[in-house]
C-alpha cells in the first residue's frame, strides 16, 4: 500500500517554544513570557533563536526533506497588546518566513494560537472575556489578508482541549478561572467556528481545520463501570471538541460530565447558529500516547497529570498505567497500535481527511566526541507510528500528511531543553546558551531517507 505521492511529510514547532526574540521588534509579551517556568527549565526569552536563525534553518529543513512546516504565529508579534494596533515588523517576520519555505517547496501549515495567549488579553481574564474571542477573529483576519495567498492550510486553536484539561500545567488558566473553564471554552469554540467560516469567505482557496490533542483510551478491565468511565473520557477529552467543531453539536456525555461537575456555561441559539455555520475542511491532531481507564470513586482524592498523563477526576475516571505500554524516559506510554486506532476511530466518526500536526519522542540526547547523535530510539519510535499510520491508510482512512514534533529542538512544556524532540539539535541546555549551533541527528538522515521513498519500505 502507497501513500499518495502528494503525501504532506513534514514537522512541526510552535513559536513559543523556538522562536525566542521574545520582546525584538515590537512584539508584545504573552502568558508564556511571564509566566514562572517548572523549577531547573529555563524562561521562554532565547529558546532555539529560530527567529534570528529561521533562513539557516528552513535551508537545513529543505535538506531533512520536507514538503511541509508546520509552525505557529505569536499572536503578540501581529498584534502586541492582542486586538489593537497591528506591528509591521511582526507581519514581515512570518511574511519572510512563509517565502523562505517557498523558496525550497516546503508548504507551510500555519498553527494561529498555540498556547501564547497575549498577556494584555490575559489581564482582562483571557478566554473567560468574550473580548478574547472577538480579538482572535480579528488576528485571524489579518493573517488571510496578509498571508491568505501564500499559506493554503491552516490550523485555528492548537490542543484546546488540553488547554482545558491541564492549564495550569501548560500556563493558560489561571487561579481563580476554573469555574468559568468551559465558558472559555465555549468562546474559544465560538472563535473557532467564526475563523472557519472567514476563512473560506476570504480565501477560498485554503482549508482550515482544528487541531487537538486526540487519542482513543482503552478501559483497564472488561468491569462495565471502567468501561463507562472511559466513554467519559473519550467524550470529555476526544468527542467535547471533534462534534462541535465538524458537528456544530456539543457531545452529550461530555456535557452530562460539565453539567454534574457544576460548571456554567451560557450557551444562545444564536451561539448554536455560528457554530453549525463554521465548519472544517480536515481535522489535525496531535498524537503522543492513550491512556488506561478506570472508574473513580467520589471518595477518592483527585490525582494530577499532564498533557499525556490522564490525571484523575473523582466521580468519573482515573488514568492508570497500561501493563502492555512501554513508557519514555519520561513517562509517557508509547502506544504506536493506539494510533491506528485513534486514526480509524476520528475517520469512522467524522468522515473528514486527517492531518498528524504532532507525534514524537521526547528523550535525552547526546552529543559524541565527533558531533553525531545517536538517537535510533527516536527512529524506532517513529518507524512504528508510521508503519500504523499506514495500515490506517490501507483500511481507508484519508491522511493528507504528517508533521512529527518536532522539526528542530525547542524548549518542552514541562522539562525545558532537558527534552528534546527535534531531528536538528541545538547546542544549547537549560542554563548554558553556549552557540546555538544546528547539528542534524541521526534521525534526520533517516527521515530524510524515509520522505524520499515515500514510506515504501515499511
Ligand atoms: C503538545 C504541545 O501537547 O506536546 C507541544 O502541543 C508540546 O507544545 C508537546 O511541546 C510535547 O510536550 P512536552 O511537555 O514534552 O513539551
Amino acid at each position: 500500500m502507497s501513500l499518495p505521492k502528494n503525501f504532506l511529510w513534514g514537522a512541526s514547532t510552535s513559536a513559543y517554544q523556538v522562536e525566542g526574540a521574545y520582546n525584538e521588534d515590537g512584539k508584545g509579551l504573552s502568558v508564556q513570557d511571564v509566566k514562572t517556568p517548572f523549577p531547573g527549565t529555563p524562561n521562554f526569552n532565547v529558546c532555539s533563536d529560530h527567529y534570528h536563525h529561521y533562513k539557516e534553518d528552513v535551508k537545513l529543513f529543505s535538506e531533512l526533506g520536507l514538503k511541509a512546516y508546520r509552525f505557529s504565529i505569536a499572536w503578540t508579534r501581529i498584534l502586541p497588546d492582542g486586538d489593537g494596533e497591528v506591528n509591521p515588523k511582526g507581519v514581515e517576520f512570518y511574511s519572510n518566513l512563509i517565502d523562505e519555505c517557498l523558496k525550497y517547496g516546503i508548504e507551510p501549515i500555519v498553527t494561529m494560537y498555540h498556547f501564547d495567549l497575549p498577556y494584555e488579553l490575559d489581564k482582562v481574564g483571557g478566554w473567560t472575556n468574550p473580548r478574547t474571542m472577538d480579538a482572535f477573529v480579528k488576528f485571524a483576519k489579518i493573517l488571510f489578508e496578509n498571508y491568505g495567498s501564500r499559506v493554503k492550510y491552516w490550523l485555528t486553536i492548537n490542543e484546546q482541549n488540553m488547554m482545558i484539561l491541564y492549564g495550569p500545567v501548560i500556563g493558560t488558566t489561571k487561579p481563580g478561572q476554573e469555574g468559568l473553564l468551559y465558558q472559555s471554552n465555549h468562546y474559544m469554540l465560538l472563535a473557532q467556528a467564526k475563523v472557519f467560516k472567514l476563512c473560506h469567505e476570504m480565501v477560498p482557496n485554503a482549508k482550515i481545520g482544528p487541531a487537538p490533542n486526540i487519542s482513543v483510551n482503552y478501559p483497564h478491565t472488561s468491569k462495565p463501570e471502567d468501561n463507562l468511565a472511559t466513554l467519559y473520557v473519550n467524550a470529555v477529552r476526544n468527542w467535547l471538541y471533534l462534534d462541535i467543531a465538524v458537528w456544530g453539536k456539543y457531545n452529550p456525555v461530555a456535557m452530562d460530565y460539565i453539567t454534574k461537575k457544576g460548571f456554567k456555561i451560557d450557551i444562545t441559539e444564536e451561539d448554536m447558529q455560528i457554530l453549525r455555520e463554521g465548519k472544517p475542511d480536515f481535522i489535525a491532531f496531535n498524537y503522543y500516547n492513550t491512556a488506561t481507564i478506570e472508574a473513580y470513586s467520589e471518595k477518592e482524592a483527585a490525582t494530577q497529570g499532564d498533557q499525556q498523563i490522564a490525571l484523575g477526576d473523582p466521580g468519573f475516571f482515573k488514568g492508570v498505567a497500561n501493563e502492555f505500554l512501554p513508557f519514555t524516559d519520561f513517562g509517557w506510554q508509547i502506544d504506536p497500535l493506539g494510533f491506528r486506532t485513534t486514526l480509524m476511530e476520528i475517520y469512522s466518526r467524522y468522515h473528514l481527511p486527517l492531518l498528524i500536526t504532532e507525534n514524537g519522542l521526547g528523550a535525552y540526547d547526546k552529543v559524541e566526541e565527533d558531533g553525531s547523535i545517536n538517537d535510533d530510539y527516536r527512529i524506532e519510535y517513529l518507524k512504528q507510528h508510521i508503519t500504523e499510520l499506514k495500515r490506517a491508510v490501507e483500511t481507508g482512512v484519508d491522511v493528507m500528511g504528517y508533521c512529527p514534533w518536532s522539526a528542530i529542538d525547542l524548549i518542552s512544556t514541562h522539562q525545558g531543553f532537558l527534552k528534546r524532540y527535534g531531528f536538528i539539535y541545538v547546542n544549547r541546555d537549560n542554563e548554558d546558551l553556549k552557540d546555538l549551533k544546528r547539528l542534524k541527528k541521526k534521525s534526520f538522515f533517516w527521515y530524510n531517507n524515509l520522505i524520499k521513498e515515500n514510506a515504501e519500505s515499511l
